[in-house]
């Protein structure tokens, strides 16, 4: 923190408001997240007609585990942190000052929105902000931090950005607030209701982490940059594990129920393969069919895709169908290899998923791979069938590598459904029709569920023993390892 008087004066008028609400102040909050003492503050003087001792953020630079980062810190104690002109010059120029060193900007956000005095100055300021979010997505990592209302204006800015934290019972993301919910719709809805953690970060996914308290929430943004480049202009940095990558995981070998149906954990499997079982789940409480994860092999991060028999058979859905979109988008953006973990019935029937979208949003996977330049390992597991195996990084889209346990099954679709369709007429004037599709899904599954027909047209690159999955992985990245083009790719669009 600045040692400077002026910002331990206004420090000490902000713990009078925010610590009775149980919340810290806008420089505690950056104190606790950038390493000790590197906070370097900009701007510090300036100021407004309204607030002639300082305007309602704070922005500066400073460092993470030793790497520059920008940020700024909205201080709610000087009209609530609603945005007006200068508030909006001030986050301009900490945003200008990342994207030109090439660092990540991190926002805390703790505003009322629009400040209602400054009226269309206001929206201006905002709709410039979010242009900058725009220009900046992709090129450098952009993470917002909600500790306090997130209201109107303010909501917009951490939606363009790469992640957001949000902690309970204080950070509140809504567009228009419960006031206004009841006069136009009748509903009687709560703050944390309409927009806490529960409403985001399980319902409608805006936010990627919630977090008990604010302490955490700092702790876990300095974790994930620990698995990001500084830019898309560099590779994420390297740790040197000491985690065997030519060891074989035995259990593995045995994993996968004899019941095809029988559910068990992904993470499981992911625990297995990269180092030290350790791993970061984006969008740990939403779209649970579906996980998205950053950890490391070898020490280098990867990002990993992978359906979850757990929930819904790992069905893809509208929902999962876009998260998974948006992290392959930002794993490619930023240079992340992507290992992608296949077992997947298929995609959603439904009339609901239908006019829902289901074809968009399966188009926006399908199109974030098949755009996807960096390095691309996929392992099937168990299922792979139909559009959902196609979507799910298949060599057609153009996975550099594909793996197969000997328990995947690729093909057309299950067993089930395939008698009815090829075989329906037979079934229909059968005696005993029962019989006679037990054992024509039988033969079915003896010849098309499992990886031998894919493995001879070349879709499968190889069929390997389960235990040897890490070291298989770590091979077939260190293979691909100068395949990534640095530089900028694509913007992160909130999809
Ligand atoms: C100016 C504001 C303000 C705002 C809060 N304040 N929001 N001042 N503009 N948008 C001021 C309050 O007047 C108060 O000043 C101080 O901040 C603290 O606010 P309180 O209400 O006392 O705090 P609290 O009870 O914690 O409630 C916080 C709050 C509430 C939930 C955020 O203030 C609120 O509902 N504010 C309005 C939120 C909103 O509707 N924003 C949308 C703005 S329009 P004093 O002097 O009394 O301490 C917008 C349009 C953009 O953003 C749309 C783009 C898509």
């Amino acid at each position: 923190m600045s040692d400077d008087n002026l910002a331990e004066i206004r420090d000490e008028r902000a713990k009078k408001v925010q610590h009775p609400k149980g919340k810290l102040t806008a420089y505690e909050r950056i104190g606790l997240i950038l390493d000790v003492d590197s906070f370097s503050e900009i701007d510090e003087n300036v100021s407004s007609d309204a607030n002639p001792d300082g305007e309602a953020v704070i922005t500066g630079s400073g460092t993470i585990h030793g790497r520059p980062v920008y940020i700024y810190s909205e201080d709610f104690s000087i009209m609530g942190g609603s945005l007006g002109e200068v508030v909006a010059k001030k986050i301009m120029r900490v945003m200008d000052l990342a994207l030109e060193a090439r660092a990540p900007i991190i926002g805390i956000k703790d505003s009322g929105g629009a400040r209602i005095q400054e009226g269309i100055s206001s929206l201006y300021g905002y709709a410039q902000i979010f242009k900058k979010n725009v220009q900046a997505s992709g090129k450098i990592p952009q993470i917002s931090v909600i500790v306090g209302p997130s209201a109107g204006g303010a909501v917009y800015s951490p939606a363009l950005t790469d992640f957001i934290f949000q902690v309970k019972d204080i950070g509140q993301l809504y567009v228009t607030g419960p006031a206004v919910v009841k006069t136009v719709t009748g509903e009687d809805v709560s703050f944390e209701e309409l927009g806490g953690i529960e409403a985001h970060g399980t319902l409608s996914g805006v936010s990627h982490q919630i977090c008990e308290d604010e302490q955490q929430a700092f702790d876990e943004v300095r974790y994930l940059l620990s698995f990001l480049p500084q830019s898309s202009e560099q590779k994420p940095p390297v740790f040197i594990t000491e985690d065997d990558t030519e060891k074989t995981v035995d259990i593995l070998d045995g994993f996968i129920p004899e019941n095809r149906n029988q559910p068990y954990d992904m993470n499981d499997v992911i625990n297995n393969i990269v180092d030290d079982g350790e791993q970061y789940p984006i969008h740990a409480n939403y779209a649970l069919n579906i996980i998205t994860t950053l950890a490391r092999v070898n020490g280098n991060t990867i990002g990993i895709i992978g359906n979850q028999p757990l929930e819904v058979a790992g069905v893809l859905d509208i929902n999962a169908s876009e998260k998974a979109a948006r992290f392959v988008r930002f794993c490619d953006a930023f240079n992340i290899p992507l290992l992608t973990l296949v077992d997947v019935p298929g995609f959603l029937p439904g009339v609901e998923q239908e006019h829902g979208g289901i074809i968009r949003s399966g188009a926006k996977l399908l199109y974030a791979y098949s755009e996807a330049t960096v390095a691309r390992v996929c392992v099937v597991v168990r299922k792979a069938y139909g559009g959902a195996y196609i979507v799910m990084d298949s060599m057609g889209l153009g996975a550099d590598k594909l793996f197969a346990w000997p328990s995947a099954e690729i093909a057309v679709m299950g067993a089930e459904g395939a008698v009815d369709i090829i075989h329906k007429k037979e079934i229909k004037e059968a005696d005993n029709k029962d019989a006679l599709k037990a054992k024509l899904v039988e033969e079915y599954n003896d010849k098309f569920s499992n990886p031998d027909i894919a493995a001879k047209l070349g879709l499968v690159d190889k069929i390997i023993k389960p235990s040897e999955t890490r070291k298989v992985v770590t091979e077939a990245f260190k293979e691909l390892v100068n395949k990534t083009n640095l530089g900028d790719k694509h913007g992160n669009i909130p999809l």
